[in-house]
């Protein structure tokens, strides 16, 4: 049984098709790559899996539920979180406030204030940011933004975890240091769907690769063989190593 399957998945905006007929399944311990050329549909992709949108059509399996229609609160504490496009930590409140939030959603709350901080602190020491814990978010750099996003996803001990461009905007050496750092992840049981426009990272990193063209799966495979498809050199790749 696939930790994740989704049928037949649509979600349009008025009279534009974001996503049209979209299935692919994500096995538990898979980290799945998910891109395409931007207005892809992939962030709606991410968005209908957790809740923020709902679809005109098709069925999100999780653990064998179908979660389409349950609030993202409840989808949450099945299991399934997400980082944000457009990172958005609260900036006036410390790394280990926003974490907290992140703490009191989600699976298996914590059974007290002082356990919550305790396993938050400890969450921001696993992405390499403990010693900015008690620094006001507003503080930090983008990566480390990033990573105060990324522990307060994790806070919600989620089963499946959804990186929406995480490496965007990042140096290559930070690059690198998120790939190590997702693969850390997944050795924590943590099954990934990561969306993502640098290849480097795709290949490093995917155990499998979906791709979207104007919100319909064009190519499904291992990342090597999508790396050289015609069709996604042509709508895509081509486009970005240019
Ligand atoms: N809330 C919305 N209302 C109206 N149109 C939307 C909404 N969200 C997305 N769209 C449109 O749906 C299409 C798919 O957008 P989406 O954000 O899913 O693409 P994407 O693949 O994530 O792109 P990018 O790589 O630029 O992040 C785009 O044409 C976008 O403008
Ligand atoms: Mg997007």
């Amino acid at each position: 049984m696939p930790l994740l399957k989704v049928e037949g998945l649509s979600k349009s905006f008025g009279g534009l098709q974001a996503v049209s007929g979209v299935s692919f399944q994500v096995a538990e311990g898979e980290i799945l790559g998910l891109i395409g050329p931007n207005g892809s549909g992939k962030t709606t992709v991410l968005n209908l899996i957790t809740g923020f949108l709902q679809p005109n059509a098709g069925a999100i399996w999780f653990c064998d539920e179908n979660v389409v229609n349950l609030p993202r609160h409840q989808i949450c504490r099945r299991g399934i979180a997400r980082t944000f496009q457009l990172t958005k930590p609260f900036l006036n409140i410390t790394a280990l406030e926003n974490v907290l939030v992140g703490r009191m959603y989600g699976r298996q709350p914590a059974p007290s204030r002082k356990a919550a901080e305790e396993e938050s602190l400890a969450l921001l020491e696993r992405v390499g940011l403990g010693d900015k814990a008690h620094s006001l978010v507003k503080d930090l750099s983008l990566m480390q933004r990033k990573k105060v996003e990324l522990a307060r996803a994790l806070a919600a001990k989620p089963k499946l975890l959804l990186l929406d461009e995480i490496m965007a905007g990042l140096n290559p050496a930070e690059v690198d240091d998120a790939m190590h750092l997702i693969r850390e992840i997944r050795s924590w049981n943590i099954t990934l769907i990561v969306v993502e426009h640098i290849v480097k990272a795709i290949l490093g990193l995917c155990d499998r690769v979906v791709v979207l063209n104007m919100g319909e799966k064009i190519a499904e495979g291992a990342p090597q063989e999508i790396v050289h498809d015609p069709h996604v050199i042509e709508v895509y790749l081509g486009k970005v190593y240019a």
